[in-house]
C-alpha cells in the first residue's frame, strides 16, 4: 500500500476519468463515468455542468474503493478537462444554462465582433496570441450577451469545465494558465487576464476567476466536498491543466525539442516552447504550458483517427465481421489491408476534413474527399489513403512548428496512431524523421496527478516528475525511400485544399439553403 496517493481527474467530453497514482507515479486504479452531450440546434454542443460534478464524485469514490486507498493517504488532487467550455454562474453560484462546449460552432458572428472590437485580427493576435475561433470561450460570453440578455444580466462568474469542478471541490473561483489561454482573454505572453481586451469587449474583469500556475495550490477540499467524496477536508487541489497541456505532461513533453503527435478522434501536434512564440497568421495555437513559465504551440486536426473510424464504420463491414469471428480488433485487419497498397496509394489522396478543419485552414466548411480514383484503385488503396491523408494533416501542423524554428528533436506518438506498427511507420515516413513511443498511456489524468504530486512537494519540479516516471520504450526509424515518395506527394495534398476551398464554401451555402 502506497503511503502517499495523488488523484488526477479529467473532465472529458464523453466522460470523466479519474486516476490514482502512488508516490513513484505508479497507477493504483482508474475509473470512468460517461455523460451525454446535447445538440439542441445544428452546430451547438452543450453539457450540464452538474453531470461533471456527479462524474467526479463517482469516479473518485470508485478509485478509492478499487485500490483500497486509505482516505488520509490522499495528499493532492489535480484537475484537467475539455478546454474552452463556458460555465455561467449567477450570484447564488447556480448554473444559469447548460455550458457551451469547445466544439460548439454557434459563435461565428461573435468572433467577427471580437476582431472588430480588438481593432482587427492582427491586433487581436498581438494582444492574446491567438485569433478568435468559434470554439473559444470569449465569443461564448458575447453570444450570451447578444442572444440571451436575461441570462447575461444574471451572470457573475464564467468558469471553464474543470474549474467548475474545482469550485465544487474547494469553493474557490480559480483557473490556471494553460486552460485560461484558450478563453482568448489571457495575455498569453504575461500569463494574466488582458485588461485591454476585456475593456474593448466591455466585459467586467470580475467575471473571471483568479489565475494560477498549473502546479500551484488553488484551494483545499471543503467540508461539503470532503463529505461527498469520503475524503478528509483540506486536501490541496493544484491548478492542473487544459486537456492538451495536461496530456503533454502525461507524455513527458516538458522540455525544448520534445513534440507529441497524438491521434485520437482528433489529432494534436504539441510542441513545448521555452519562449512565447506566435504564428503571425494564427494557424497554430500559442498557449501557456502547464510547466511554470513555459509555453506551448499546438496544431489541431479535427478528424485524424476519426477519419479511419469513419472508414471502418462506413466501408469496413466485411472486416468488422471477419475480425469479430476471429476475436481480433477490426483496425488490425483494416491496417493489414492498407499495408497491401504502396506508399502514396498510387496517386489516391484523401482529404480528412469530415468535420471541417482547424489547423491550418480554420475552415468549418471544408469537407473530406478522395481525389485521384482510377480503375486500378481498390479498398486497400482507399484504406491506406485515409491513413496517409490524416497523417499529412498532422504534418501540416508539424511544418508550421518547424517554420517557427521550434526544434523538433523527438516526436512521441500517443493515442490510436501509436498502437499499430504500420501507422507508426507511416508517421515516421510522412514526418520524415524517427518517432518514439513511451510507457505512459493515461494522458491528461496522469499529467495532472503528476502536477498534484509536484505541487504538494513529492517532486521538486514537473520536469523531475516526468523524468522519474516516463520513459521511451520504442523507436521507429523513417524509411528513406518512403520519405522521398511522401515528400513528392505532400505538396499535392496541400494544394488540393487550396483548389477546392472555394467549392467547399459554395457547397456549404447551397446545403444551408
Ligand atoms: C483544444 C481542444 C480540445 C478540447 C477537447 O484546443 O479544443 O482538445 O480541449 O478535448
Amino acid at each position: 500500500m502506497a503511503t502517499n496517493v495523488f488523484l488526477g481527474i479529467d473532465i472529458g467530453t464523453s466522460g470523466t476519468k479519474t486516476l490514482a497514482i502512488g508516490s513513484n507515479g505508479e497507477i493504483l486504479a482508474s475509473a470512468s463515468y460517461e455523460y451525454p452531450l446535447s445538440s439542441p440546434e445544428p452546430g451547438w454542443a452543450e453539457q450540464d455542468p452538474h453531470d461533471w460534478w456527479k462524474a467526479s464524485v463517482e469516479t473518485v469514490k470508485a478509485v478509492i474503493a478499487k485500490a483500497n486507498i486509505a482516505p488520509e493517504s490522499v495528499k493532492g488532487i489535480g484537475l484537467s478537462g475539455q478546454m474552452h467550455g463556458s460555465v455561467f454562474l449567477d450570484a447564488a453560484h447556480n448554473v444559469i444554462r447548460p455550458a457551451l462546449l469547445w466544439n460548439d460552432q454557434r459563435t461565428a458572428a461573435e468572433c467577427q465582433e471580437i476582431e472588430n472590437r480588438a481593432g482587427g485580427r492582427d491586433e487581436l493576435i498581438k494582444l492574446v496570441a491567438n485569433p478568435a475561433l468559434t470554439g473559444f470561450t470569449a465569443p461564448k460570453i458575447l453570444w450570451l450577451r447578444n442572444h440571451e440578455p436575461k441570462n447575461y444580466e444574471r451572470l457573475v462568474q464564467v468558469l471553464l469545465p474543470k474549474d467548475y469542478v474545482r469550485f465544487r471541490l474547494t469553493g474557490e473561483f480559480a483557473t490556471e494558465v494553460s486552460d485560461a489561454s484558450g478563453t482568448l482573454l489571457l495575455e498569453v505572453a504575461n500569463r494574466q487576464w488582458s485588461s485591454t481586451l476585456l475593456e474593448k469587449l466591455e466585459l467586467d474583469a470580475s467575471l473571471l476567476p483568479k489565475v494560477y500556475e498549473s502546479v500551484e495550490v488553488s484551494g483545499t477540499l471543503s467540508s461539503a466536498a470532503a463529505e461527498a467524496l469520503g475524503l478528509p477536508k483540506g486536501i490541496p487541489v493544484v491548478g492542473g491543466g487544459g486537456d492538451q497541456a495536461a496530456g503533454a505532461v502525461g507524455n513527458g513533453i516538458v522540455s525544448r525539442g520534445a513534440i507529441s503527435a497524438t491521434m485520437g478522434t482528433s489529432g494534436v501536434v504539441f510542441a513545448h516552447s521555452d519562449e512565447v512564440q506566435i504564428d503571425a497568421a494564427g494557424r497554430v495555437h500559442t498557449f501557456c504550458h502547464a510547466v511554470p513559465g513555459k509555453w506551448h504551440v499546438m496544431g489541431v486536426v479535427l478528424s485524424a483517427g476519426g477519419s479511419f473510424q469513419w472508414y471502418r464504420n462506413q466501408l469496413g463491414d466485411m472486416e468488422v465481421a471477419t475480425a469479430r469471428a476471429m476475436g481480433i480488433d477490426p483496425y488490425l485487419l483494416l491496417s493489414a489491408e492498407a499495408e497491401q497498397a504502396p506508399a502514396g496509394s498510387e496517386g489516391l489522396y484523401f482529404l480528412p476534413y469530415l468535420t471541417g478543419e482547424r489547423t491550418p485552414h480554420a475552415d468549418p466548411d471544408a469537407r473530406a474527399a478522395w481525389i485521384g480514383l482510377s480503375l486500378r484503385h481498390g479498398k486497400r488503396h482507399m484504406a491506406r489513403s485515409v491513413l496517409e491523408g490524416a497523417t499529412y494533416a498532422m504534418r501540416d501542423c508539424l511544418e508550421i512548428i518547424r517554420e517557427m524554428n521550434i526544434p523538433v528533436e523527438e516526436i512521441r506518438l500517443s493515442g490510436g496512431g501509436a498502437r499499430g506498427a504500420f501507422w507508426r511507420q507511416l508517421q515516421a515516413d510522412i514526418y520524415g524523421q524517427s518517432v518514439v513511443t513511451i510507457n505512459a498511456h493515461e494522458g491528461p489524468a496522469y499529467g495532472v496527478a503528476l502536477l498534484a504530486a509536484t505541487g504538494t512537494g513529492a517532486y521538486s519540479s514537473i520536469e523531475e516528475a516526468c523524468a522519474a516516471t516516463i520513459q521511451v520504450v520504442s523507436e521507429t526509424k523513417a524509411n528513406a525511400e518512403n520519405v522521398a515518395t511522401y515528400n513528392r506527394h505532400y505538396p499535392q495534398y496541400g494544394s488540393l485544399y487550396q483548389s477546392l476551398a472555394g467549392n467547399f464554401r459554395e457547397i456549404a451555402s447551397i446545403v444551408r439553403g
